[in-house]
């Protein structure tokens, strides 16, 4: 059976939509929704075996855990143990971020399967700030956990064609809330207590960045070993993110050496022939993700939706150029080198020229 797609742009067919999402989520189903983030696939958090028919509508493996999404921010004891030496900053962080792109990994209460957690004794939990979604989950009353609405190992999709690109046929139902506003999955952070300041490690960059989290304590990068050997966010695999077709991530335009006979679409930052990639060779497509301008919060918007396009292509590889890892870059850099088959390593000097 195709999946189909129900839109949400004029109040009858929202609430439409909203009572088709509500009913299959009650009956222990799951349904894409949109975030503000990416489009999530969706069940009832608290129904371990409704939250079985995600992993197996992604073929995720059951080690990899699941992002909780409460209705509102006051029911995190819901589902975590806040402990005493953090809950000055959880408070802090969830009035200032919640609802929105924040992910916290807290100590989890039995009420969560542990399905959810893949065992593990912390959940991921966040509040989402899309309006569709927020009538859905507020209206069924129950968290939901909500994985990227892709396949495995496949990118994020950000739109209600993107995740029919994924499940078609695999799910029963996907509500189009439109283009997701970031573009990129939620930030995800680890916090311990910490004098003079409490320690936030970002173990997943995304949205919010370390400027962002600054003033609420001392913010680290999670080592990229420890989150490719699993024991930070089991999800951050060296390879994931990834397009079919291969990607190759430059650091330089030098770097580009084409191949006799093979076909090459370059994703690019803002298309401008001065960054010294454009001219580089005759690409079969050039993508542009903030044309012109290079801006990295409007590139994140673009950003999976550019790689699912020339990832149709049939190009023989994609070509990427790097971009600044600042704010925003700092998420598609990470993903870009997870994608790309060369992981080069950061240039950090080279990456800092352009900005401004
Ligand atoms: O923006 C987002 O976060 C989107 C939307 C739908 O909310 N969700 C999302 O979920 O990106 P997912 O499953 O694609 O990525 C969640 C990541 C995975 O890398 C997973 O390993 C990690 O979060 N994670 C979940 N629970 C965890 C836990 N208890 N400890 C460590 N990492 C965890
Ligand atoms: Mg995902």
């Amino acid at each position: 059976m195709p999946t189909p797609i129900l839109p949400t742009d004029e109040p009858p067919l929202l609430h439409h939509a909203v009572e088709e999402a509500v009913r299959l989520l009650r009956s222990g189903e799951v349904v894409a929704l949109p975030t503000e983030t990416v489009y999530g696939l969706a069940a009832n958090a608290l129904d371990a075996a409704a939250v079985a028919k995600i992993f197996e509508a992604k073929e995720r493996p059951t080690f990899d855990p699941l992002i909780v999404h409460l209705p509102h921010k006051n029911q995190l004891d819901t589902v975590a143990d806040v402990p005493a030496d953090i809950a000055q900053v959880v408070k802090q962080l969830t009035e200032r971020f919640w609802p929105g792109p924040l992910t916290i990994l807290l100590p989890k209460k039995p009420i969560v399967p542990d399905l959810v957690t893949a065992g593990l004794p912390t959940v991921a939990v966040r509040v989402s700030s899309n309006p569709v979604f927020r009538r859905i989950v507020a209206t069924l009353d129950k968290p939901l956990a909500a994985p990227s609405a892709n396949r495995f190992g496949s990118i994020s999709p950000t739109s209600a064609n993107a995740v029919l690109a994924e499940l078609d046929g695999r799910i029963p139902l996907i509500v189009d809330g439109g283009a997701s506003l970031h573009g990129l999955e939620s930030t995800i952070i680890r916090i311990e207590s910490g004098s003079p300041k409490p320690v936030i490690t970002i173990v997943r960059p995304g949205p919010l960045t370390p400027d962002d989290l600054k003033p609420y304590g001392k913010v680290q990068l999670g080592s990229r070993t420890v989150l490719d050997e699993a024991s930070d966010a089991p999800g951050q695999l060296a390879k994931h993110y990834a397009p079919r077709t291969p990607l190759r991530l430059l650091t330089r335009p030098a770097d580009f050496q084409p191949e006799e006979g093979k076909t090459y679409a370059l994703l690019s930052l803002s298309g401008e022939e001065r960054d010294g990639y454009v001219g580089l060779h005759d690409w079969e497509e050039v993508m542009m993700l903030s044309p012109g301008s290079g801006k990295l919060p409007e590139a994140a918007v673009r950003f999976f939706h550019c790689l699912r396009r020339l990832d149709e292509l049939g190009v023989d590889e994609i070509i990427a150029e790097p971009m600044f890892e600042h704010g925003m870059g700092i998420a598609m850099m990470d993903k870009l080198r997870r994608a790309s088959i060369n992981k080069p390593k950061p240039v950090q000097g080279h990456y800092q020229q352009r900005r401004g």
